[in-house]
């Protein structure tokens, strides 16, 4: 089957059932997407399919055929996404497991809403847990990037 992951069409040789992230880590070893819980609670593995933010454990790949795959190591060409430059200077990782989901999720967010209000940020970002607590870090750092977010730097 085909993926048309982060602009690049790949093949894989799985069964049409087989859930979408074990085909970005363990075939094509695209390992900037997490598995946290495996059942669609944590948001750790989150990517975007064809914009739209949408866990990779619970898509399978048939799913996805067809569709525009985002993951993180697609979400800007130098990691310079005005997210990913608002996490650098908030410092916002801890341990890190949950970044990658987080920043699919704002990244999600901000492209279909450039100017969200603190209850539309609270809510696209209610399904990424984060066990290290940087939520108030997260917050920041997304609300600083909504100020020179343009909605052109990003590959979705
Ligand atoms: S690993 Fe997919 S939601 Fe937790
Ligand atoms: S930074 Fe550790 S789980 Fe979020």
């Amino acid at each position: 089957m085909e993926l048309t992951i982060n602009g690049k069409v790949h093949q894989v040789d799985l069964d049409d059932d087989t859930p979408l992230l074990w085909a970005l880590r363990d075939e094509l070893k695209m390992t900037g997407t997490k598995f946290g819980c495996g059942a669609g609670l944590c948001g750790a593995c989150t990517i975007h399919i064809n914009g739209n933010p949408a866990r990779a454990c619970l898509t399978p790949i048939a799913a996805a055929k067809g569709a525009r795959i985002t993951t993180i190591e697609g979400l800007s060409d130098a990691g310079d996404h005005p997210l990913q430059q608002a996490w650098v200077k908030h410092n916002v990782p801890q341990c890190g497991y949950c970044q990658s989901g987080q920043l699919m999720s704002a990244a999600a967010l901000l492209a279909a809403n450039p100017q969200p209000s603190e209850k539309e940020i609270d809510s696209a970002m209610s399904g990424n847990i984060c066990r290290c607590g940087t939520y108030p870090r997260i917050k920041a750092a997304i609300k600083d990037a909504v100020q020179f977010y343009e909605g052109g730097n990003s590959n979705d």
